[in-house]
């Protein structure tokens, strides 16, 4: 885990264009929600193209902690025998989730179905995030809850012996407090229902529904979706193909844009309608975008995805697009940088609350290398159309996907643009900088002083 004194600074300088393919690792969402049902599951599950970052490990380790048995058996290629629902053994130790919002958001819903007393924590970003949003449905189904102020990590949660089944809208648009509750809901003796006015990414009902569970999801009168699941099913093993997650491949898509000459092929990607919004926002911005050999892998569609360098106009991205590309903003300012005209990012406040403050991370790191920015609490402005100078150093704030986005910018700006610390990037994208490399993309560590 990233600490302060040993930082790895990377270097992103002006590539050559860039060629080739690209395959990015497993999805994250969907490498997480792998592990964990196949520890609700009885019985063997063999997950295969895994995401094989920090943040899945620290999953694996949690669900080991519970009384799973994880095992690597290759590359990418995983089991998990599982304890059943309701099944999961009290951990002996805290359970230290590192960077991962998404894993310890998502565990603490199985652990407080759980009549046992859990302890989470995380590193120095994890323990900054709000998991109030987690805790308050938890707290209505009976959840105990002990934790740090304004509802922070660390924070211990025992489940009641029966849990009591809810309805809950979402007040924020989020699939992990959405999963949160289906996942604890599995293990309550009733029906639980979760209202989301706005559709987020639906990959744990997918993944349930595949695991054998009966889930109902329908659309209510004023355009939410609704959906309920019945506790007390069993799931059933399985076999899971993860596909290349969309978050990762932004970063190579991206680049092959911004990069004069570029025409690069980044392969096997999710197509989820859920996951969309980066591809259809920069579509409208003028990139030349193909998706070829579409397919469908695992009950999810798949593609591989021709990019080619383009000419970019900014364009408003409208604020109901947000929660299909929530974690596309920082990649996609950086393509806005490029393009000709403004960029207005509207309806982001949830950024603010992601392994850093996103919207401040960009800004600061725009102004450090010449590019116009404005923000408010919600919304994000790119002035694009001057050169991009370049030449300044970003502050990556143990968030990877700063840490890309600004190594991205320094491959088409003026001066290079250093970063200040390289290692976050493996929390979700351990293979990034070889697979860029391997494209042609110019990443150079600094002198020594
Ligand atoms: C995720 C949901 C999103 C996203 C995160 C992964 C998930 O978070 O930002 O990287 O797998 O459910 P929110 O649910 O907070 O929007």
């Amino acid at each position: 885990m990233p600490t302060e004194t040993a930082r790895l600074p990377l270097i992103a300088k002006r590539s050559k264009p860039l060629t080739g393919s690209v395959r990015p690792p497993g999805d994250k969402s969907i490498s997480h929600r792998a592990i964990m049902l196949g520890t609700l599951a009885v019985g063997e599950t063999a997950i295969e193209g895994m995401l094989e970052g920090e943040d899945i490990l620290a999953t694996a380790t949690a669900m080991r902690a519970f009384g799973a048995t994880v095992t690597r058996t290759g590359p990418g290629a995983w089991r998990v025998a599982g304890m059943g629902v309701g099944g999961l053994l009290e951990p002996e130790t805290v359970i230290d989730y590192g960077n991962a919002g998404t894993g310890v958001r998502l565990a603490m819903g199985i652990a407080g179905s759980h009549a046992f007393a859990t302890t989470f924590t995380g590193d120095a970003s994890l323990v900054r995030r709000p998991m109030g949003r987690i805790l308050e449905p938890l707290r209505r189904m009976g959840v105990q809850v002990l934790a740090r102020s304004g509802d922070t990590l660390p924070a211990t949660i025992r489940g009641p012996d029966a849990l009591v089944p809810i309805e809950y809208r979402l007040p924020v648009a989020s699939a992990q407090v959405k999963s949160a509750i289906l996942l604890a809901a599995l293990n309550s003796p009733g029906v639980t229902s979760v209202i989301e006015p706005t559709a987020t990414r639906d990959h744990t009902e997918r993944m349930l529904t595949a695991f054998g569970a009966a889930i109902d999801i329908e659309t209510a009168e004023d355009g939410a979706r609704v959906i309920r699941v019945q506790g007390g099913q069993p799931l059933k093993p399985q076999k899971i193909v993860v596909p290349s997650d969309p978050s990762s491949a932004a970063f190579t898509i991206v680049a092959a844009l911004i990069v004069e000459g570029s025409d690069v092929t980044v392969e096997n990607v999710l197509l989820n309608p859920t996951r969309a919004g980066l591809l259809d926002t920069l579509v409208e911005m003028g990139g030349d975008i193909a998706i070829v050999n579409r397919r469908s892998v695992g009950g999810e569609d798949v593609g591989d995805i021709r990019v080619r360098a383009s000419k970019l106009k900014g364009v408003k991205v409208p604020p109901e697009r947000a929660p299909s590309m929530i974690d596309e903003y920082p990649i996609l300012a950086v393509a806005a940088a490029f393009a000709e005209g403004d960029t207005l990012m509207e309806g982001i406040g949830e950024m603010r609350v992601k392994e850093s403050d996103r919207i401040a991370a960009m800004v600061a790191g725009f102004r450090a290398n010449g590019i116009a920015t404005e923000e408010t609490p919600e919304s994000l402005l790119v002035h694009g159309g001057a050169a991009v100078a370049g030449g300044g150093t970003v502050e990556t704030r143990l968030d990877h996907r700063i840490a890309m986005s600004f190594l991205v910018l320094g491959l088409a700006s003026d001066k290079p643009v250093t970063i200040d610390d390289a290692r976050p990037i493996a929390t979700s994208y351990p293979e990034f900088r070889n697979l860029m490399t391997g494209i042609g993309a110019n990443f150079a560590e600094p002198d020594p002083e």
